[in-house]
C-alpha cells in the first residue's frame, strides 16, 4: 500500500512536471518583469542549458522548477527564438522524473548521426545533461535526444553514460573536435575545483583525456564549465582556446561569479598560455601584530569538549574532507574531526584585550547559531562570527576598542551536524588595524554580482560566424529572495564574445548582440559639452525611463574626475553607475536602489578595474526593468547588477563629482518590450 501510494505521488508530480507548460506570457507586466530579458512566465529558473542553434530556430533550454519559484525539481525548461530577442515558451523538455533531477548540461545537432539516435535523414538532437539521485545527491552524465526539432525528447535507456560514483561530478558542455575528429566532453568536478575532459565516437562511451585545475580563483565550487575557440584580435591564424569557469560561494566573487582561462587545446588536454595567470595575483591586507594563537604546537591550555575538534589541531583536511587552504603553516582548528556529524567545543585561556583588533582566519559552514566563534568577557558573548561555506579560510576581524583591559576568552563552537557542519580557525592575530578578507585575484568575465552560469551556443552557422552566450543574471546568495512575482530569475542579453589584446594581454571581452537595435524607438541627443562639479544634466522626460539603452562617449583630460549616471532616481532612491578616474575604477552602488532588504547580500558597491583609452571612455549601458548591464570601451569590462526601483521614481542624471569631463556623445534610446 506504502509502495503504490507513492508510486501514485511520482506518477502525479511527474504528471503535473510533463504538462505544466511554461505558457505564453499574457502581459509580463508584474512588477519588475524583464521587458527585453528572457524570464519565464513563472516558477524558478537558474541556469542556461543546452544552447543550440538547429534549422532557423535558437533554443535555450534552462534550469526549472515547474513546481515553484525556488529551487527544486530541476527539470530543463524550453524556448524558441527566431532572432534572439522574441523567445516562444514550449513545454518543459526534460522532467525530473523517477527520483532523478536534471541538472544542467548542453545540447548538439548530431550531423552524422554518430549516436544512432536519428530517424530518417533528420539528425538527432541530444542533450548531455548530470542526472542528480535525489536520495544520496549521486551525478553522473546522462543522454536524451529529440527527433522533432526539440519538441519532444526521449531520455536514453542506457543512462547513465558516465558514473564516477561522485556527488560533485556535473554541468556536461559536449562540443564536436574537427581536428581529432571527436565529441569532447568538459565536465566539472565541483568539489575539488578540476575540470575533466572525456572524449568519445558516439557520445554513449566516453573515455578519460585529461584534467585541468586547481587554478585561478578557487575559494568556491567549481561549475558549469564551457570550452570554446576563438580568433585573437579578429585574426583567423592566430586561434586560442577559451576555459570558462564558474565558481559558486558564499565567500568569493560577491558569490557566484565566472572566470576564464586562455590557452591550447589539442583534443586531449588544456594547456595554458604560460603567462596568463601572472596578472592576477591575491591581495591580502594583513596587519603587523601580535600572534595569540597559530595552533602549531598543539592546543596549549585551549580546552576541548565532544568530538568534533579531536585532541589536537588537524593538519589540514581530514580524509573525506574536500581539501582545505588559506590557513598559515601546517595547522589549524577543523571541527570535522569526524565528519559534518561531529559536534563539540573548544575555548582558550583568559588573556588580557591590549589592541583594538582581534583578526583571525576562519573557514567552514555558515550558521551563526550553531558555528560560531565567540568573543567572550566574564562568561558572556560580546562578539561572534561564522563561516561563509568555504573550505578555504579568510580573514574576518573584530573591533575590540571599548574592551582594551578586559579579560576575554574565545570559545569555538560546532553544534551543527548536517551539510556543511564544521568550522575551521586559524591564526588570532592582535592588531591596531583590521585584516582585511583576502580577495581572489582571476579573470573575472564580469565584475557584477549577476552574471553565472554562462553557457554558449553551439552550431551558429559559419556564415554568422559569431560565439554568442547568455547568463543567468542572478547570485546564489539572494537568487530565492529576490521581490518578484510569479516568476524568480531572468538572463543576460544575448552577448558576443571575443579575445582582443588589452593592454598588452590577451583578456576577453562581451558585447551585446547587434539584433538589440531592432528594440531602439525613441531617441534622445545630447550636444557635446564640457561638464563640471556643478552641473547635472536631467535626462528626465523620457517615457519609458526603465527600459532603456545609454550610449555616452567621454573625453577626459582630468584623470582625476569622478562622474558617471544616476539612474531611477527619487527621494530615497538612486542607482549610481560611477567612474572614479583616480582610483582607475567603475562602480555601481544600488544600496539606496529600490527595494534592497529582501537580503543582507543585496545591496552594496560592486568595483571594476576601468582605465581611459586614449583618453576616451566609452559606455553602453542596457537597463530593463530589474537590472543593469554595462559595457567599458567595447565591453572589455562588464558588469552585470540587479536593481529594483520604483518605477515612479525616474529621474535619470549624468553627475560629476570632481574635476570636469567632456562629453563628446550621448544618445538614449527607449526600448521596445519583445513580450507584447
Ligand atoms: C549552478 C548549478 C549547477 C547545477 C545546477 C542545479 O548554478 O549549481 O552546478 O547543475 O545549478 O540547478
Amino acid at each position: 500500500m506504502k509502495h503504490a501510494l507513492r508510486y501514485l505521488f511520482f506518477l502525479l508530480s511527474f504528471v503535473q512536471i510533463i504538462f505544466s507548460c511554461n505558457e505564453p506570457a499574457k502581459n509580463y507586466d508584474e512588477p519588475f518583469r524583464p521587458q527585453f530579458h528572457f524570464s519565464p512566465q513563472k516558477n524558478w529558473m537558474n541556469d542556461p542549458n543546452g544552447l543550440v542553434y538547429f534549422d532557423g530556430e535558437y533554443h535555450l533550454f534552462y534550469q526549472y522548477n515547474p513546481l515553484g519559484d525556488r529551487w527544486g525539481h530541476m527539470s530543463w525548461g524550453h524556448a524558441v527564438s527566431k532572432d534572439l530577442l522574441h523567445w516562444e515558451h514550449l513545454p518543459v523538455a526534460i522532467p525530473e522524473e523517477n527520483g532523478s533531477m536534471i541538472y544542467s548540461g548542453s545540447a548538439v545537432v548530431d550531423w552524422q548521426n554518430s549516436s544512432g539516435f536519428g530517424k530518417g535523414d533528420v539528425p538527432p538532437m541530444v542533450a548531455v545533461y548530470t542526472g542528480r539521485r535525489n536520495s544520496d545527491d549521486r551525478q553522473t552524465q546522462c543522454l536524451a535526444y529529440s527527433n522533432d526539432h526539440g519538441r519532444t525528447w526521449t531520455k536514453y535507456d542506457g543512462n547513465p553514460v558516465l558514473d564516477i560514483q561522485s556527488n560533485n561530478f556535473r554541468d556536461p558542455k559536449v562540443l564536436w573536435h574537427d581536428p581529432t575528429s571527436k565529441w569532447i566532453m568538459v565536465v566539472s568536478m565541483a568539489a575539488e575545483r578540476k575540470i575533466r575532459f572525456y572524449g568519445s565516437h558516439n557520445l554513449k562511451e566516453w573515455n578519460l583525456l585529461s584534467e585541468f585545475g586547481p587554478a585561478g580563483a578557487v575559494a568556491g565550487i567549481w561549475e558549469c564549465p564551457d570550452l570554446f575557440q576563438l580568433p585573437f584580435d579578429g585574426n583567423p591564424d592566430s586561434i586560442k582556446w577559451v576555459l570558462e569557469v564558474d565558481l559558486g560561494s558564499k565567500a568569493v566573487a560577491g558569490g557566484s561569479g565566472g572566470q576564464y582561462f586562455v590557452g591550447d587545446f589539442d583534443g586531449e588536454k588544456f594547456t595554458l598560455d604560460p603567462h596568463f595567470l601572472e596578472a592576477f595575483k591575491d591581495e591580502t591586507k594583513e596587519p603587523e601584530g601580535i600572534v595569540f594563537e597559530s595552533f602549531e604546537n598543539g592546543y596549549g591550555s585551549w580546552k576541548t569538549e565532544g568530538d568534533a575538534f579531536g585532541s589536537e589541531p588537524a593538519k589540514g583536511a581530514f580524509s573525506y574532507q574536500n581539501p582545505v587552504s588559506g590557513f598559515y603553516g601546517q595547522k589549524l582548528i577543523n571541527s570535522y574531526n569526524g565528519g559534518d556529524k561531529a559536534t563539540g567545543k573548544i575555548i582558550s585561556g583568559t588573556f588580557k584585550i591590549t589592541k583594538p583588533y582581534i583578526n583571525f582566519l576562519i573557514g567552514g559552514g555558515n550558521d551563526p547559531e550553531k558555528l560560531f566563534l565567540s568573543l567572550l568577557i566574564n562568561g558572556k558573548t560580546v562578539l561572534s562570527a561564522t563561516g561563509d561555506e568555504s573550505e578555504s579560510l579568510n580573514w574576518k576581524a573584530w573591533n575590540v576598542a571599548d574592551f582594551i583591559g578586559e579579560e576575554a576568552s574565545i570559545e569555538v563552537v560546532d553544534k551543527h551536524t548536517g551539510i556543511w557542519g564544521y568550522i575551521m580557525l586559524d591564526q588570532i592575530l592582535f592588531s591596531d588595524a583590521p585584516a582585511l578578507p583576502r580577495q581572489e585575484s582571476a579573470a573575472w568575465l564580469d565584475y557584477g554580482k549577476d552574471f553565472y552560469a554562462v553557457a554558449s551556443w553551439s552550431g551558429i552557422p559559419e556564415n554568422d560566424g559569431r560565439h554568442l552566450w547568455i547568463g543567468w543574471m542572478s547570485n546564489w546568495q539572494y537568487g530565492q529572495d529576490v521581490p518578484t512575482s510569479p516568476w524568480r530569475s531572468a538572463f543576460s542579453v544575448p552577448r558576443k564574445v571575443s579575445l582582443k589584446k588589452i593592454n598588452g594581454q590577451i583578456r576577453l571581452a562581451q558585447q551585446p548582440i547587434e539584433e538589440l537595435h531592432n528594440l531602439r524607438s525613441e531617441k534622445t541627443t545630447m550636444q557635446s559639452q564640457i561638464l563640471s562639479a556643478s552641473k547635472v544634466i536631467d535626462l528626465s522626460g523620457i517615457k519609458n525611463p526603465s527600459q532603456l539603452e545609454i550610449k555616452a562617449e567621454f573625453e577626459v583630460a582630468d584623470t582625476s574626475a569622478e562622474f558617471g549616471f544616476e539612474l531611477m532616481c527619487g527621494e530615497d532612491q538612486l542607482t549610481r553607475v560611477g567612474f572614479d578616474l583616480q582610483r582607475n575604477t567603475m562602480y555601481v552602488d544600488r544600496t539606496r536602489s529600490g527595494k534592497v532588504d529582501f537580503h543582507k547580500d543585496f545591496p552594496g558597491v560592486q568595483t571594476a578595474p576601468t582605465t581611459l583609452k586614449n583618453g576616451q571612455l566609452a559606455v553602453h549601458i542596457l537597463m530593463d526593468k530589474g537590472s543593469l548591464e554595462i559595457f567599458i570601451n567595447d565591453g572589455e569590462t562588464v558588469m552585470t547588477e540587479l536593481i529594483f526601483p520604483d518605477p515612479q521614481k525616474k529621474e535619470q542624471r549624468l553627475f560629476v563629482k570632481k574635476g570636469s569631463v567632456k562629453l563628446k556623445s550621448l544618445d538614449v534610446w527607449q526600448l521596445k518590450s519583445t513580450w507584447n
